[in-house]
């Protein structure tokens, strides 16, 4: 059962970009709100109007109506522009309002330094919440049950969320599961190339590349107790074929690549931090 509050709360979305997109798309198809509790605002008009005309919901011109109306406000323009249009909406915000910021790298300490009333929450999807499948990750800046239940039933029919201690573990979410869906589709292609050269289709070795994906993934999933390591034990014999092919990735230090891939993302994260 969601939230009591949230059937009678106004949602407002300031920016109307992908990621509102597929957000509103969620919340109006699973019927968590109705489209008349949801608002939308952006810098030019033609997306909100693409919108209303999908879904119904309002349209407002101006980003100041959005946070007079609403109980939640979504700030979903990238990073770059949420400094200036903060810089002339500060004020207009209250202690009541729960504000989410989809900005990556944007601190708390930053969003508090610019909005200091509202209860605020960084939120960061991935990708796959497009689909149901998403991986998010959710932390407040206080600790207030009313504020994590309303933001995690509003945001449930995207996939799992994770209720995050520090801005650390939000990095590093972001980083393993945002960047992460991107990190997965490199190592997709080089498998799809490599089926390619023996023979198959370009549409036969991308079947063939998903299914191995999907189907080690679910299998995983559904092997409840058992953990990934134990999986893989069980594909391999001995000084089998598949052993062979893995001491091949242990002695090319795959782990290790990936490892200073990981830590290349979070520097870039720390350094885009900084710029904004
Ligand atoms: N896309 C993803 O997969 C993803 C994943 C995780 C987090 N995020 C976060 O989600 C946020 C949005 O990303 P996105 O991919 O949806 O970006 P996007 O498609 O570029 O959308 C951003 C929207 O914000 C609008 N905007 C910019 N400044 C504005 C202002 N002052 N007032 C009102 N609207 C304004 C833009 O308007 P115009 O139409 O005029 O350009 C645009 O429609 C970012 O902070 C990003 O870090 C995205």
């Amino acid at each position: 059962m969601t939230h009591p509050l949230l059937k009678t709360y106004k949602v407002g979305f300031i920016g109307a970009g992908h990621m509102a997109q597929a957000l509103i798309k969620g919340m109006v198809e699973s019927k968590l709100l109705r489209p008349d509790q949801i608002l939308v605002s952006n810098r030019t008009p033609g997306k909100p109007l693409k919108l209303k005309e999908l879904y119904q919901i309002q349209t407002r011109e101006h980003n100041e109506q959005i946070v007079e109306e609403c109980d939640i406000v979504i700030l979903a323009m990238k990073p770059q522009d949420l400094p200036q249009a903060m810089a002339n909406l500060a004020s207009a915000f209250n202690e009541n309002q729960i504000v989410i910021s989809l900005a990556a790298g944007i601190t708390m300490r930053s969003l508090q330094k610019m909005i200091p009333q509202p209860r605020l929450v960084r939120l960061m999807p991935n990708t796959p919440s497009l689909i149901g499948r998403g991986v998010l990750g959710v932390l407040a800046n206080k600790k207030d049950e009313v504020v994590t239940e309303i933001t995690k039933d509003l945001f449930s029919g995207l996939g799992v969320i994770l209720e995050l201690e520090t801005e650390d573990q939000f990095d590093a979410l972001m980083i393993s599961c945002s960047s992460g869906t991107g990190f997965v589709f490199e190592m997709m292609m080089y498998w799809q190339d490599w089926i390619i050269e023996h023979g198959f289709t370009p549409e036969q070795a991308k079947m063939m590349t998903i299914e191995t994906f999907v189907g080690a993934s679910l299998l995983a999933a559904q092997s409840a107790g058992v953990d990934i390591e134990e999986l893989q034990q069980r594909v391999t014999s001995k000084k089998g074929v598949t052993a062979a092919g893995l001491n091949s990735m242990r002695e090319l230090e795959i782990e290790r690549a990936l490892r200073i891939s990981f830590e290349k993302a979070a520097l870039r994260s720390q350094e885009i931090a900084r710029q904004t």
